[in-house]
């Protein structure tokens, strides 16, 4: 069945037709056909978040506005705390979160819980039965039988994906939310990044020069955020890295397919003064072979160091996912500049989870017509 087919035929078809489908078939379907079963049909927003190519600029916008909103609400003490709480009250969600994570697992729980949803977590995967013999399969379609909303971080690249599938075929069908799938998305953190600009630019967010800067081979955070970059206008990308962490082909070829400009540096010095944003990363040597051979720093080139501020644009911004090492100047980190803003970017990563949560439970226009 087309894609054009498949968009024409009423929701129940699809529904019948993501029962059917195998494993392989929906793991071999393009990103733009594996969409329709993951995002909602009647309002294009995501109800799977699976990777970054699902969101739409409207529903970035959306989301962002009711991220910004929510927190308005949220300053409004006892009231508006209670507003949002009642939203999601009786619901439970599961974060099954089986890598090392300090801010996503701690935002999600914590944007969960101004949402008023209870919480359950599952870190060591020891822990549970997969270690037992159980299938991932079986393992989600366990977890779907107590919560509402399941966010899953694992270091094989399909796995969320996988729970997705299974998911589209159960009788409690919960929306699960990749929070991290091993080198290749972490659509969340490229949201975060997202309303990070927006707030950063006063919403305008079109014709920005971003900098990537360290291991973008195997960075997810970079690989998702290069993807959004489609919903903007004029965008232009520096991605600067040593040639063997350098940008994978498959973004390289996204970027051309949606002409949007890019150039390979290998010295961040020399490209500061021409960006909007540097989005610094850390070498992801987790991914080394045998620790020998894991480089935690690529050296001078690759590093932000403190008199680089003074190469910044007057209204440019310093970014990073976090967690940071020696790629950016300690000092920085304690520094009143305001264009340092990694740590204003780790709270926003809290709000727009709030706002994905609360697009997925469908309360945004809840949130947007409540007058403080
Ligand atoms: C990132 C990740 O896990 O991919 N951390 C995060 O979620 N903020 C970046 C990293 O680990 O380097």
């Amino acid at each position: 069945m087309t894609v054009k087919n498949l968009i024409e035929n009423n929701r129940g078809i699809i529904k019948e037709r993501a029962r059917q489908i195998s494993w392989l078939e929906f793991a071999a379907m393009e990103e733009k056909e594996k969409i329709i079963f993951l995002n909602n049909s009647k309002t294009g927003n995501p109800f799977h978040v699976l990777f970054a190519q699902q969101f739409s600029r409207n529903s970035l916008n959306l989301l962002c506005q009711v991220a910004d909103k929510a927190r308005a609400i949220h300053k409004y003490r006892d009231e508006g705390r209670r507003f949002l709480k009642n939203l999601l009250f009786g619901t439970y969600a599961l974060n099954f979160i089986i890598q090392p994570s300090t801010r996503t697992f701690l935002s999600f729980q914590t944007a969960q819980e101004i949402l008023g949803m209870s919480i359950r977590d599952i870190r060591d995967p020891n822990t549970s039965s997969e270690a037992k013999g159980e299938t991932l399969e079986d393992s989600v379609r366990t977890f779907s039988s107590y919560v509402d909303l399941m966010i899953m971080r694992h270091p094989d690249e399909r796995a969320v994906e996988k729970g997705a599938w299974v998911l589209n075929k159960s009788d409690r069908r919960i929306p699960i939310i990749n929070a991290g799938s091993g080198k290749d998305q972490h659509p969340t953190q490229a949201l975060t990044d997202i309303y990070t600009l927006h707030k950063s630019f006063d919403g305008k967010i079109d014709s920005r020069t971003i900098v990537m800067c360290g291991d973008l081979q195997r960075g997810r955070t970079v690989r998702s955020l290069s993807y959004l970059m489609r919903n903007y206008q004029n965008m232009k990308l520096i991605f600067v890295s040593p040639f063997r962490l350098r940008m994978e082909n498959d973004i390289k070829n996204f970027l051309d397919r949606h002409h949007i400009p890019y150039q390979e540096e290998d010295n961040l010095e020399k490209v500061i003064s021409l960006a909007d944003a540097i989005y610094m990363t850390r070498i992801q040597d987790e991914w080394d072979k045998g620790k020998e051979q894991g480089v935690q720093s690529v050296g001078p080139k690759y590093k932000f160091k403190k008199e680089y501020l003074n190469l910044m644009k007057e209204d440019a911004v310093l970014m990073h996912p976090l967690p940071k090492r020696h790629e950016i100047d300690e000092e920085i980190g304690y520094s009143n500049d305001k264009r340092v803003v990694f740590w204003r970017q780790e709270r926003n990563g809290m709000w727009i989870r709030v706002a994905l949560i609360a697009v997925i439970f469908q309360k945004e226009q809840k949130i947007l017509k409540y007058t403080t």
